[in-house]
C-alpha cells in the first residue's frame, strides 16, 4: 500500500472543511491542502482573525492548531490534485432542480466536473476518495471517466469513505468517530489503496472501528444510516400527534420505549421537524434509487418519512394559529431559532423557513432572532421560500432582532424553532411583563419548562402534548 503524504480535498464546505483540519491536526507529517471554487469561502478560511466560513464549536481551536504547518487552504484546484497522492472529493450533491429525477435525484454535475478535473491534470497515480454522499454506484461511473481521460502511466482507485458527523457536533464526531467507513473494490489494488487510507485514520482511530466493505455496500450504507436516523424522527413525531390527542407526553413515551436497549434511548426527540443538508436529501436520493430499480413498495416506504415530516411542520404551524383564536393577521410573533438545530449556523431545509413562509401567508409580524444565522442569510432563505413576492415586501412584515429579548418585546406570541440553549436562561419574567397579553409560546423543541413558564401567565403550547396542560 502507498504510505500517503499529501492529501487534497476538493470542497471546503461544511464537510471537507472540518473533516481534512481534522486529519492535519492529527497526521503532523501529512501534508493536508483543502481547495475550492470560492474565493470567498476560501479567504474565510485563511482569515487572519480565523472568521471561518462555518460555525462549527471547537473548529477555530483545530485551524489554529494546524494551518501554515501542514494545513492549507486554497483555490488553486489544479495544483493541489497535482501534489497530492490521496484526493477527498467532497463538494455538494443537492437534489435536482430540473431534469429526469428533478426532487428526488442527486445532482451529480460537480462530482463529476471535479472527477474529470482529476482526471485532466494529474500526472501521477492517485487514490481518489468520495467524500460527498453519493448515489450507490456512482464510484463505477467515477472510474469510468478518469479512465477514459487519465495520462498515460497514472493509475486511479477509487474508494468510498462517507462522513458520519453531525453538524453542531461534527468536531467531536471526528475527533471519536463511532466508525469509519471505508469502501473498495476487492481486488487487491482495491484493498492496498482501502489499506492507505485506513493507515490514516488509525494515527487516532482505533483499528476496530475502521470498517474496511465493499465499495457498494459503503454507499448505500450511508443512505441507509440516513433514512434509518431520520426514520426514527418520524416515528417520534407520528406519536406526539397520537400524544397531543390523548393526553400522553411525547418525552414519557419515547423515554419508556428508548429504555428498552434493543431501542436505545438517543435520537428520539420530537420536534417541529428534521431539517439540514443531509436528512431530505439522502432520503429522496434514496426513495429515487428504489424506484430506478423497480421497487415501488420500498420506495414508498421510504418517501413516507419525509412526507411525515412535512405534515409535522404544517401540523405545528396549524396548531400556532388555531391556539391563537384562528387568526394571527397583524399579529406580532417572535421566532427563536432560525438554524436547523442548535450550535449550528447552517439554515438548510431548516423548520423555521417553512413557518416563517406560512406565517407570511397569513400576514403575520414576524420577529426573527438566532444567535449564529448572518442576517443575509435570513433574506436568502426567506426569498427562496417565497419567490412569489418581492423582498422589500418580505422586509415590511419581517424584522431581524439582535437578541432574544428584542425579538419578544410587544409580540403575543414566542415560537421556538430551534432548541439554542441560551433560550433557556431567558429571563421569562421579564418577557411576560414586555408581551401582549395573552401571552403565548409555543415550544417546538421540547426546550422549555412548560409548568414554570405556566406559572409566570403564559399559555404554553408543546409539541407532543396537549394544549394548556402541564
Ligand atoms: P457544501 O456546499 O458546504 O460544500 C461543498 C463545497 O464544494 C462548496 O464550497 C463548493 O464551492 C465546492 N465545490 C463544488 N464543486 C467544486 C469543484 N469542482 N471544485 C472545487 N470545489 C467545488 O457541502 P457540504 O455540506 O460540505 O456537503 C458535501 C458533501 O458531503 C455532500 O455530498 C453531503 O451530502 C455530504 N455530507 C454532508 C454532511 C453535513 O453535515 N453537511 C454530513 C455528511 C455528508
Ligand atoms: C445528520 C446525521 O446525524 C449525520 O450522521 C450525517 O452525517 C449528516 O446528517 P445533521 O443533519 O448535521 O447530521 O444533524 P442531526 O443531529 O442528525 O439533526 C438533523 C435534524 O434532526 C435536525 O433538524 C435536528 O433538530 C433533528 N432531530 C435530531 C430531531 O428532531 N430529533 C432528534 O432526536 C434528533
Amino acid at each position: 500500500p502507498v504510505q500517503v503524504t499529501k492529501i487534497c480535498c476538493i470542497g471546503a464546505g461544511y464537510v471537507g472543511g472540518p473533516t481534512c483540519a481534522v486529519i492535519a491536526l492529527k497526521c503532523p507529517h501529512i501534508q493536508v491542502t483543502i481547495v475550492d471554487l470560492s474565493q470567498p469561502r476560501i479567504d474565510a478560511w485563511n482569515s487572519e482573525d480565523f472568521e471561518l466560513p462555518i460555525y462549527e464549536p471547537g473548529l477555530v481551536d483545530v485551524v489554529k492548531g494546524c494551518r501554515g504547518r501542514n494545513l492549507f487552504f486554497s483555490t488553486d484546484v489544479d495544483k493541489g490534485i497535482k501534489e497530492a497522492d490521496l484526493i477527498f472529493v467532497s463538494v455538494n450533491t443537492p437534489t435536482k432542480k430540473s431534469g429526469v429525477g428533478a426532487g428526488y435525484a442527486a445532482d451529480l454535475n460537480y462530482v463529476e466536473l471535479a472527477t474529470r478535473q482529476i482526471a485532466s491534470v494529474a500526472e501521477s497515480s492517485k487514490i481518489v476518495v468520495e467524500k460527498s454522499t453519493v448515489p450507490c454506484r456512482t464510484a463505477e461511473s467515477m472510474r469510468t471517466i478518469l479512465e477514459a481521460n487519465s495520462k498515460p502511466g497514472c493509475r486511479f482507485d477509487i474508494l468510498s469513505n462517507p462522513e458520519f458527523l453531525a453538524e453542531g457536533t461534527a468536531i467531536s464526531d471526528l475527533f471519536t468517530p463511532d466508525r469509519v467507513l471505508i469502501g473498495s473494490l476487492q481486488t487487491q489494488e482495491g484493498k492496498d489503496a482501502c489499506q492507505s487510507l485506513a493507515e490514516v485514520y488509525s494515527n487516532w482511530v482505533p483499528r476496530e472501528r475502521i470498517l474496511t466493505v465493499g465499495l457498494w455496500s459503503s454507499e448505500l450504507s450511508k443512505l441507509a444510516a440516513n433514512a434509518m436516523l431520520a426514520q426514527r424522527i418520524s416515528s417520534v413525531n407520528a406519536l406526539s400527534a397520537i400524544c397531543e390527542a390523548t393526553g400522553a407526553n411525547i418525552d414519557e413515551v419515547a423515554g419508556a420505549v428508548g429504555f428498552d436497549s434493543r431501542v436505545g434511548p438517543k435520537f428520539l426527540k420530537a420536534s417541529v421537524g428534521f431539517g439540514g443538508s443531509c436528512f431530505q436529501k439522502d432520503i429522496l436520493n434514496l426513495v429515487y434509487l428504489s424506484e430506478s430499480l423497480h421497487l415501488p413498495e420500498v420506495a414508498a416506504y421510504w418517501r413516507q418519512v419525509v412526507d411525515l415530516n412535512e405534515y409535522q411542520k404544517r401540523r405545528f404551524g396549524k396548531r400556532i394559529v388555531d391556539t391563537m383564536f384562528n387568526t394571527i393577521t397583524g399579529k406580532r410573533i417572535a421566532v427563536l431559532g432560525f438554524a436547523f438545530k442548535a450550535d449550528t449556523g447552517d439554515t438548510r431545509e431548516s423548520a423555521a423557513i417553512t413557518l416563517i413562509r406560512d406565517f407570511l401567508s397569513e400576514r403575520a409580524r414576524i420577529n426573527v432572532y438566532d444567535p449564529k444565522v448572518p442576517e443575509s442569510q435570513i433574506w436568502l432563505d426567506l426569498e427562496e421560500a417565497r419567490p412569489d413576492i418581492k423582498l422589500d415586501a418580505i422586509q415590511k412584515q419581517v424584522s431581524i432582532c439582535q437578541s432574544a429579548m428584542e425579538a419578544c418585546a410587544d409580540a403575543e406570541a414566542i415560537v421556538i424553532a430551534t432548541e439554542w440553549k441560551e433560550f433557556k436562561e431567558i429571563d421569562w419574567e421579564a418577557v411576560y411583563a414586555n408581551m401582549k397579553k395573552p401571552a403565548f409560546v409555543f415550544d417546538g423543541r421540547l426546550l422549555l419548562d412548560a409548568a414554570a413558564l405556566t406559572k409566570i401567565g403564559f399559555k404554553v403550547t408543546t409539541i407532543g402534548r396537549p394544549s394548556h396542560i402541564v
